[in-house]
């Protein structure tokens, strides 16, 4: 974790997650999720950084210190959020067009990957820690439940994408890379109460160069990195910049013999 995002975070890094819940009833499946998480389960939680609650209808995650809370949901609204994106939409012109296999090798709570499902991509998405990735797939199984979303798209792995890109089958045409960044001082006091317990829970993403070239090695024809807008690009020659109004999306070529 860089200096600067313990200056911005009160809960310590790395926080210490133990996993809870809220009736008797749902003792077992906290149980079970503990142990798959190699963590604490705690009847009374008192003492934790951060509290992975299992309630009756879903996983939360709490910040006792900040009273902040998070769950995943992918509901009826959000998914028609994502489909009135099918205009001149710059992800979608940074992506490349359908069908394609995306990989999104960053997914963290799975909106991006959601969002690219829904936009018409065979997405994979890779997430490699497993309290966030735990409270993905929560949302994505309720969405499922409730027949918003298809049964396999996004595909969920959790894992390092470094170690699991080059073994994908079928391999990426797209490699798709929202890493986390450093926050700039002035934004983080703004940014989206999501995002700062998300950064609480897995730091900075301070390795993406390496994650960068394992994408450059293994997608067949682009890999596309979403950055702040005025932000610098990670790597040098993007070969295109797609801008939104806060999100640019650099896309770096892959192809051995480029069209040209
Ligand atoms: C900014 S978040 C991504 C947010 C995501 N685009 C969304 O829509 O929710 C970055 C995520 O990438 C994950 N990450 C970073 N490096 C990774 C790697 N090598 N393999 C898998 N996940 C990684 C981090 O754990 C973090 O959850």
């Amino acid at each position: 974790m860089s200096r600067s995002a313990a200056r911005t975070r009160s809960t310590p890094y790395p926080p210490n997650v133990v996993v809870t819940f809220l009736a008797p009833a749902q003792r077992p499946a906290g149980c079970a999720l503990a142990q798959s998480l190699d963590l604490p389960l705690r009847d009374d939680p008192s003492g934790s950084d951060l509290q992975l609650i299992h309630t009756a209808a879903r996983l939360e995650l709490h910040d006792p210190l900040t009273g902040a809370r998070l769950h995943v949901q992918f509901g009826p609204g959000e998914l028609r959020r994502y489909r009135a994106s099918l205009g001149p939409d710059p992800l979608r012109r940074a992506i490349g067009p359908t069908p394609r296999h995306v990989v999104d090798a960053t997914a963290g709570l799975g909106a991006d990957a959601v969002r690219l499902a829904v936009l018409g991509y065979d997405v994979t998405a890779i997430e490699r820690n497993g309290v966030v990735a735990a409270l993905a797939r929560d949302g994505l199984e309720r969405a499922r439940a409730n027949g918003l979303l298809a049964s396999n798209n996004p595909a969920w792995r959790t894992g390092d994408a470094r170690l699991l890109l080059p073994e994908l089958m079928p391999p990426a045409d797209t490699v798709y890379l929202d890493p986390m960044f450093p926050p700039k001082r002035k934004k983080s006091a703004a940014a989206r109460k999501e995002m700062r317990l998300l950064r609480t829970l897995v730091g900075d993403d301070a390795d993406v160069l390496e994650l960068f070239e394992a994408a450059r090695a293994c997608a067949s024809d682009r890999v596309v990195v979403k950055r702040p807008v005025d932000a610098p690009p990670i790597a040098p020659n993007p070969k295109a910049a797609y801008r939104g109004k806060l999100i640019r999306y650099d896309v770096y070529d892959t192809r051995i013999f480029p069209a040209t």
